[in-house]
């Protein structure tokens, strides 16, 4: 079954419904939901209306209204409802959704409902089809198999399950749920939240019935969907299949990581079949590794790499270490790793997977910094100053240090730069001297100034000196507010964005096998960054 794209609807007024009708036309929807319960008055005459608009509509249509306790905006009696529901059946809805527990507790709704549904003879094609849900807006339950296999000894044409996933894991849980089921009959199962973005995109790789897209961002009828035109375009949607390799970025935060849109992108141009996604995982080392093992115990999701990034780099080294598997020799000495891929094993259990880690933010910032120099540039034993001790600042400290420079680090924890500056006969200097160092470059390894809070900077009131290189690995913005002082300083500025685009492009070689399209990489960071 090729999985659908059905954007929720749910304005308040019949003629506003029928306008993002048309809306949801013009976005190649490929299913609408019309949730009658978002609607401030509900008359039949105005329903048929609605129904005869929504004939214009190429794909399927699904009607809903839900009581508050089932999440929806419902507030009329039961039998209202039913007869609206009736209604829509007969006026060609082609799907009608029901709570399973009000099919399971009213004798109305299975009688009225099962009729229109055909749900007691064995019509292959019934006027309308049943979809029974089951929703848990607070959490996932450990076995949300078990949930749909319950659903499906009612009489339903699908079963729906949607559940809140509070960590990444849950989105496992429920793909290996959807999986199961839609293996045996039409399901759907999803989760909400931001963390469930896992399974909303990955539906299609296993068969379910449909995935919810909201209409535009801010219209969504449930936390975490992501709007059709970016499913579309960002996600590669229409090229997603069973085989398709699944890749991301670990880190947390992550919603406003451009490493989806750079990666879907190239991943387009070579036309590779794979889909990146953001991956939120919690800080601790205990998140990282439940999901990283998560993915590898279930072979079937083709996890074949992931950047990581903030807070979790280190995470990746020890990971991999714990696993025995291979560790670039690079990023061993770094002590941090921004890349992880995977080799699957044969074992369905996935106990012979090998992961390796390596880092390429240590090349991305090194031939940055070069080409950002004068003349192509040549460090010699150029003066260094680096702000940050955490990962970023490791390989650039020791690419700093095996380029020859003399290196001085500054870090709010002081601990962090002695060690991090004895590892690499560096020199570590308190962070509030930061302001008054001399040095040739400076560079800033910290998060400070990262959208949002685009008005800080780790050097308040501006590098000192005017002859400086300021290099800010930072990307999102282009112009942080350090660079935006240096160049009224008159430094030479280096972006985050050629970094960037060479660290990407090299995991992207790493994963692939073949040579990044660095272009467009560029092209779709720099529109992004634009927006
Ligand atoms: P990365 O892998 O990108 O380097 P990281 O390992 O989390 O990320 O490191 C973030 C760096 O930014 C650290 O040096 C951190 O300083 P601490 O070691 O004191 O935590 C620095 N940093 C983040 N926010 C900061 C702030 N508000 N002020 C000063 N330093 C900050």
């Amino acid at each position: 079954m090729t999985t659908k794209l059905c954007v929720p609807l749910t304005a308040n007024t019949y003629e506003r419904m029928a306008a993002d009708i048309r809306a949801a036309t013009a976005a190649q929807a490929d299913m609408i939901e019309l949730r009658l319960d978002h609607l401030r008055d509900h008359d039949l005459a105005s329903l048929r209306r609605l129904m005869d608009a929504a004939r214009s509509f190429p794909g399927e249509l699904i009607v809903t209204c839900r009581m508050a306790e089932e999440g929806g905006r419902w507030d009329g009696d039961e039998s209202g409802r039913v007869s609206l529901m009736e209604l829509a059946g007969l006026c060609g809805a082609h799907y009608l959704d029901f709570e399973y527990e009000a099919w399971r507790r009213s004798a109305n709704i299975r009688q009225k409902i099962g009729l229109v549904c055909d749900v007691n003879t064995d019509s292959s094609r019934p006027r309308a089809r049943l979809i029974l849900s089951k929703h848990d807006f607070e959490r996932t339950p450990d076995d949300p198999a078990s949930i749909l296999a319950d659903i499906a000894r009612e009489p339903a044409h699908v079963v729906k399950l949607a559940c809140k996933a509070n960590k990444i894991t849950d989105s496992l849980l429920m793909l290996e749920a959807l999986r199961a089921s839609a293996a045996v009959r039409p399901t759907i199962a999803l989760s909400m939240g931001e963390a469930g973005i896992l399974a909303r995109v990955l539906a299609r790789k296993w068969g379910a019935v449909l995935t919810f897209a909201s209409l535009e961002a801010g219209q969504e009828s449930a936390p975490g969907q992501v709007p059709v035109t970016q499913m579309r375009e960002m996600y590669r949607w229409d090229a997603l299949n069973a085989e398709t390799r699944v890749y991301g970025v670990i880190g947390c935060p992550v919603a406003h990581s451009m490493s989806p849109a750079i990666m879907n992108a190239a991943f387009g141009e070579v036309g590779h079949n794979g889909v990146y996604l953001p991956m939120r995982v919690e800080p601790d080392y205990t998140d990282f590794r439940a999901f990283v093992d998560g993915c590898l115990r279930r072979p079937w999701l083709d996890l074949r790499g992931c950047s990581v990034t903030i807070p979790h780099k280190q995470n990746l080294l020890r990971y991999v270490e714990e696993r025995g598997g291979d560790i670039e020799p690079l990023a061993r000495r770094i002590g941090a790793a921004n890349t992880l891929s995977v080799e699957k094993g044969t074992r369905p259990d996935g106990s012979d997977a090998r992961v390796s880690a390596s880092n390429t933010d240590y090349r991305g910032a090194m031939d940055a910094l070069m080409a950002g120099l004068a003349g192509g540039g040549d460090l010699g034993d150029a003066a260094v100053v680096v702000l940050g001790a955490g990962g970023a600042s490791r390989a650039i400290v020791a690419g700093l240090r095996d380029a020859g420079c003399r290196v001085t680090i500054c870090n709010r924890t002081a601990d962090k730069a002695r060690a991090l500056a004895d590892e690499f006969q560096a020199t570590a200097r308190p962070w509030n001297d930061r302001g008054r160092l001399e040095a040739d470059v400076v560079v800033n390894c910290t998060s400070i100034g990262m959208w949002p809070k685009v008005d800080e900077s780790p050097l308040p009131g501006g590098p000192r000196l005017g002859k400086m290189v300021v290099f800010d690995t930072i990307y999102n913005p282009i112009e942080t507010q350090l660079l935006r002082d240096a160049r009224e300083r008159g430094c030479r500025t280096i972006d985050g964005v050629a970094m960037f685009v060479n660290q990407a492009a090299a995991q992207f070689q790493i994963w692939t096998g073949i040579p990044a399209p660095t272009a467009t990489i560029r092209l779709h960071l720099v529109q992004r960054l634009g927006r």
